[in-house]
């Protein structure tokens, strides 16, 4: 096991066991007094259906949340009427929204119901089958795939009235069949009768039978509510908390090609190519967003002696990156010394509130250029090919990074690449690889020997004691 492995490892470990916060949550009355409160662990999970994969899990959290960092996260609901009282937390706006309904009945209150509705966006729900298109009024693509999930008719977390529940083992709260649940722990409630503090507290079984936090048992009161012996299903994909932009999968290469009005390939790009671009949230904050630019995006473009133009549309066509490819005679003010060159890249984007959490700026369309670059150089004639993770930088806030490189805008002979011209980066790479192979085999040698030497000593004393 080398050290990549193990903190491979360890990153899955801690990302699979870690515990979401706990987060204390108020609802404040018309005269500004806490009416309802409710501290918790709180973590979503879901099951969707992807293309290539079938059901697969997903999980993820509210933000950090409590008093004096409220977050992105906006308490609402309504205060006791009647017997009902609701908590409503929802991530403006509204990428997921969780509602709980209270009860009072007689003396005894409990939860009665939860709403989780959240949006299925293809974004972070990669290759979900689920997306459904409709066409915006610019005659764009766009999804709608909101999903809300609804449990009525429980009877969990149960108190006195003006008491609190309590229960710190964590445990799961079924929502439907097919495996949607908000995952609890560290839970403490009271919804009825709340007086600045926390009432009496009720203890769950599960508290009470095993003091260790941290048993996997449920906050559930009895066997016959739904929760009370779900188990957790094993998470196979983690989501990073959802107002923190979600980080992408590593992109893919592509196969982009134009071909000129002869009917021979005239552009020739290969690459993955993902976007990353700061952005302002609502609280004043900058954030960093991160996407791939998808597998099939619309390829067009033109090729020319001088000039010629990629140009990828994605999201619907209301993405673009557009990549204009020059020879460095062509502008007149640079030596022709032979070479091409990706002189200028223009990205179009929608800051959404998919890809940017809590953006200031919902729905707003960024346009993006550098028209005074010098990226993927190579000589015409060649293509120019770099495996290593290259950062284009367009604007001090957007950056286009591009991996698994190989492209040759002119003059390819046989609709094929012509000689690669590799980037220096990619020979510091392969170098790295030998070495590391290198010293596993000596580690390897050195502890063979001193097997070799110990068993050697243990034989010659076997040999001594006949
Ligand atoms: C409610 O209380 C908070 C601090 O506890 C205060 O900042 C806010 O102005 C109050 N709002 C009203 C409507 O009284
Ligand atoms: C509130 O949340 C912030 C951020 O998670 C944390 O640093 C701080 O300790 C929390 N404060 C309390 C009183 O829990
Ligand atoms: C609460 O109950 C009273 C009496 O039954 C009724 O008049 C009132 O409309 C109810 N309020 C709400 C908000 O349901
Ligand atoms: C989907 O949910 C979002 C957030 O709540 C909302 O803005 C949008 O209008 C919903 N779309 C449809 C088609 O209901
Ligand atoms: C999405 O689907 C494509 C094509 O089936 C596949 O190559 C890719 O690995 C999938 N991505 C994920 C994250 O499942
Ligand atoms: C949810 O997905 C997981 C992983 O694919 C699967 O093991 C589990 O059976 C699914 N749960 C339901 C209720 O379909
Ligand atoms: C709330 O608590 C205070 C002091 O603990 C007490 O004086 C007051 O009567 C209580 N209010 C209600 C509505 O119970
Ligand atoms: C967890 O709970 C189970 C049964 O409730 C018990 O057998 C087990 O010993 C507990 N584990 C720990 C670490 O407390
Ligand atoms: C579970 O709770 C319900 C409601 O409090 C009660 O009627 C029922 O008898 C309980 N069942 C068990 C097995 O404790
Ligand atoms: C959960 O409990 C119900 C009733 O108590 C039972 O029918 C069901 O088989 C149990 N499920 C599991 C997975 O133990
Ligand atoms: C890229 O696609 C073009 C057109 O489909 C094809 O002719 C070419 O061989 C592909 N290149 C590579 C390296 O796969
Ligand atoms: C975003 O801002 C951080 C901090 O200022 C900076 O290090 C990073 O390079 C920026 N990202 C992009 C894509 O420009």
């Amino acid at each position: 096991m080398n050290f990549k492995t193990i903190s491979v490892l360890l990153a899955f470990i801690t990302a699979v066991c870690a515990q979401a916060p706990t987060n204390q949550y108020e609802l404040k009355d018309a005269s500004n007094k806490t009416c309802l409160r409710a501290d918790m662990a709180l973590s979503i999970q879901v099951n969707y259906t992807k293309t290539n994969d079938g059901s697969v899990t997903f999980e993820w959290e509210l933000p950090a949340h409590n008093l004096t960092n409220p977050g992105a996260v906006t308490v609402g609901g309504s205060c006791e009427v009647n017997g009902t009282a609701q908590l409503t937390l929802s991530i403006p706006p509204a990428s997921t929204s969780v509602s709980m309904t209270f009860t009072m009945e007689g003396q005894d209150t409990y939860l009665s119901g939860v709403e989780l509705s959240y949006t299925e966006d293809p974004a972070i729900f990669v290759n979900t089958t689920t997306p459904r298109h409709f066409e915006n009024h610019l005659g764009g693509d766009m999804f709608d795939n909101n999903v809300t999930v609804s449990k009525t008719e429980l009877e969990v977390f149960e108190a006195p009235s003006g008491q609190s529940y309590k229960c710190n083992n964590q445990g799961s709260l079924a929502l439907d069949d097919i495996g949607a649940m908000l995952k609890l722990a560290n839970v403490q409630v009271q919804a009825f009768g709340f007086n600045e503090t926390f009432g009496e507290v009720t203890e769950c079984a599960a508290d009470a039978t095993t003091p260790a936090p941290g048993n996997t048992t449920t906050p559930a009161s009895n066997a016959t509510t739904p929760a009370s012996n779900a188990t957790t299903p094993a998470v196979t994909t983690m989501m990073p908390t959802t107002p923190v932009p979600p980080t992408p999968e590593p992109p893919t290469q592509n196969n982009y090609t134009l071909t000129g009005g002869d009917g021979k390939v005239c552009l020739m790009a290969l690459m993955a190519l993902q976007i990353e671009a700061n952005y302002t949230k609502t609280d004043g904050k900058t954030a960093t967003a991160k996407w791939n630019v998808p597998a099939n995006p619309a390829v067009s473009g033109t090729c020319g002696n001088n000039t010629s133009t990629l140009e990828l549309k994605y999201d619907g066509n209301d993405s673009t990156v557009m990549i204009t490819f020059t020879k460095s005679g062509a502008s007149g003010l640079l030596q022709d010394d032979g070479k091409f060159m990706a002189s200028a890249i223009t990205l179009v984007y929608t800051e959404t509130s998919a890809r940017f959490p809590d953006t200031n700026n919902t729905g707003t369309v960024r346009t993006v250029a550098n028209t005074n670059l010098t990226a993927f150089e190579g000589s015409v004639g060649s293509s120019y090919k770099c495996m290593a993770e290259q950062d284009v930088s367009l604007t001090g806030d957007v950056m286009l990074i591009a991996t698994d490189v190989q492209v040759q805008p002119f003059g390819l002979s046989d609709n094929n690449f012509d000689t690669a011209e590799e980037c220096p980066a990619d020979n510091e790479i392969s170098n790295i690889v030998p070495i590391a192979v290198g010293c596993a085999l000596a580690g390897l040698v050195v502890i063979v020997l001193i097997a070799y030497l110990i068993g050697r000593r243990k034989s010659h004393k076997g040999y001594q004691q006949v």
